[in-house]
């Protein structure tokens, strides 16, 4: 039998991020369609989705939206690999969830619209991925339809970013008339052509230049023109720089008509790192070969209203995973049993029967597991906490009918565990107007939505204007709640957070008090 680390080896776990209609989704697709695993027509990722949300009711508010709450996590085998591709919600804003699947990924592909370049979603993102340390492959996407000069994206991404990009391939025509990308590895020329909807594989042939060169003329030329300056500045791929997250190897490409994706998922195969020994708190790296262990980066409650449970996505990193096994679950000591792992699929699930480090298991039944707990079998192993990030937006909740009181902390909490959104206290006004703290806005209305659609509490939010947390400590608070322009209260894990209205109050603050404890909450990311 292999061992975890020989299939730790053909393990590729990423994520692809990229700002609303960059083409995540179709992306998500074609990779899908040249994985083998989509049988039918692409578009499946989508028609899955829309029959999850017939089939599950607060995700009807995905609909409602069109967007992508939930995180799926697909998994296919290419070449001589298994890819695990963690797909984040695709929220106009940033949200926590999208940094926690984050955390459970080795690499990310970027995809930025031709026509676009870097969008706020995108700038917020790439800083994730850098403090992460995150290797980062570029993919310009929508090339078959009318964009900007590719030199001057290149140098939009190195100017906002401060990565190096180094092209790997480079399209042959412009955006709106694209006939195939040179591989700047080789020099080879693949030339595409369209089917109808991207339906199936977009047919290709490798051209030698002297053909190329005839047969395409104008575009054939600006390329070469475009490759003979990328060579002489040196911007070639360089694996070292990408693994330690300076620079971002690009692909150029159309989702829609798959051209260049073949390219873009073999460098996945290629370039991203296969999941190696994870540290733990102590910052010591635990064998992939040693017994099993993995943390969680998930929790999803009620996803299936049939089932109305709660679902921890973990993620493997050392060992191997067999379903029925018992393991420990590190926070509380107790017994976890795996009798109903699964993999999940949007909404559908299918029993698991084994998983190796990369690999992502959904646990069931995970009433006490929160996101960010280690389990374990045979050895303890603790590994850190995901950081939470500094949220921006704090609104008020009260319950609209007293009577449902009940109903309302109950669900307050669970969304406190699951993460959904962050809950604060006032020490003086208990639970019946807690303070609910989110990194984008669209948190509060998965909130709002669950709160009266499933625990039965319709809610009042009020919009407060604070903008800005601050960790502080107890001696810390006690000044701080004399004063004006500021708010202190609790988090359930007991930590205090000082809420600002302004950048420029907290700077005074700080100035004048430099004796309060006024720490950042890590993450912040540029939005600080
Ligand atoms: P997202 O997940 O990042 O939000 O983006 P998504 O894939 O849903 O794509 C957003 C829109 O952009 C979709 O069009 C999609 O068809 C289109 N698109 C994606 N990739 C390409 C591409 O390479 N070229 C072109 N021309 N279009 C692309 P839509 O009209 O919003 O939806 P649909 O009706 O086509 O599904």
């Amino acid at each position: 039998m292999p061992s975890p680390a020989d299939e730790a080896a053909r393990r590729r776990t990423f994520a692809i991020i990229s700002h609303p209609d960059a083409g995540k989704t179709t992306l998500t697709e074609k990779f899908l369609l040249y994985g083998g695993a989509l049988t039918s027509e692409a578009g499946a990722v989508k028609a899955r989705s829309g029959r999850r949300s017939a089939t599950s009711d607060w995700m009807a508010l995905e609909q409602q939206r069109g967007i992508s709450i939930t995180s799926t996590v697909l998994q296919f085998p290419y070449r001589d690999c298994v890819v695990n591709l963690l797909d984040t919600p695709g929220h106009r804003d940033f949200s926590e969830d999208t940094y926690r699947v984050l955390a459970a990924a080795d690499a990310a592909v970027m995809v930025l619209d031709a026509a676009k370049g870097i969008e706020p979603q995108t700038l917020k993102l790439f800083d994730v991925c850098r403090q992460r340390e995150m290797p980062l492959l570029t993919f310009v996407n929508k090339w078959d339809r009318p964009g900007r000069e590719p030199l001057e994206l290149l140098d939009e991404i190195e100017q906002q970013i401060g990565l190096v990009v180094t092209p790997v391939t480079w399209p042959v025509g412009i955006a709106g008339d694209f006939r195939g990308v040179i591989d700047r590895r080789d020099g080879s020329f693949t030339r595409y052509t369209r089917v109808a909807r991207g339906a199936t594989e977009a047919p290709e042939e490798i051209v030698d230049p002297e053909r190329a060169a005839d047969e395409e003329g104008e575009a054939w030329a600006a390329a070469h023109d475009d490759i003979t300056l990328l060579d002489e500045v040196g911007a070639d791929l360089d694996l070292e720089l990408f693994l330690g997250a300076q620079s971002t190897p690009a692909f150029f490409g159309s989702a829609l008509t798959n051209f260049g994706v073949r390219k873009l998922l073999d460098a996945v195969v290629d370039l991203v790192p296969a999941p190696r020994a994870r540290d733990d708190a102590e910052g010591k790296p635990r064998d992939l070969d040693a017994p099993f262990s993995g943390f969680v980066f998930k929790v999803q409650a009620n996803m299936d209203p049939s089932h109305r449970d709660r679902i921890a996505f973990l993620r493997v990193c050392s060992g191997r995973f067999e379903r029925g096994m018992v393991i420990t679950h590190g926070p509380t000591g107790k017994p976890f049993a795996t009798k109903y792992a699964h993999q999940v699929f949007g909404s559908e699930r299918e029993t698991l029967e084994e998983a190796y480090p990369g690999d992502v298991v959904g646990l069931v039944n995970a009433t006490e597991v929160r996101v960010g707990d280690t389990l374990w079998l045979d050895e303890a192993v603790e590994y850190p906490a995901i950081p939470s990030f500094a949220p921006e937006h704090f609104s008020v909740a009260r319950v609209r009918d007293t009577g449902k009181f009940k109903q309302f902390r109950k669900g307050i909490s669970q969304l406190d565990e699951e993460g959904v959104v962050q809950v604060l206290r006032d020490a003086d006004q208990g639970d019946s107007a807690p303070v609910l703290a989110a990194v984008g806005p669209m948190q509060f209305d998965v909130a709002v939505y669950r709160l009266e659609n499933e625990f039965g509490a319709p809610v009042e939010l009020s919009p407060t204007s604070y903008r800005i947390a601050r960790r502080t400590d107890r001696p810390s608070a006690e000044a701080l709640r004399g004063m004006r322009g500021v708010r202190v209260l609790e988090r359930a894990d007991g930590t205090l957070m000082a809420l600002f209205e302004s950048q420029y109050w907290l700077e005074r603050l700080e100035r004048d008090s430099p004796e309060l404890v006024l720490e950042r909450l890590v993450a912040e990311g540029g939005a600080g």
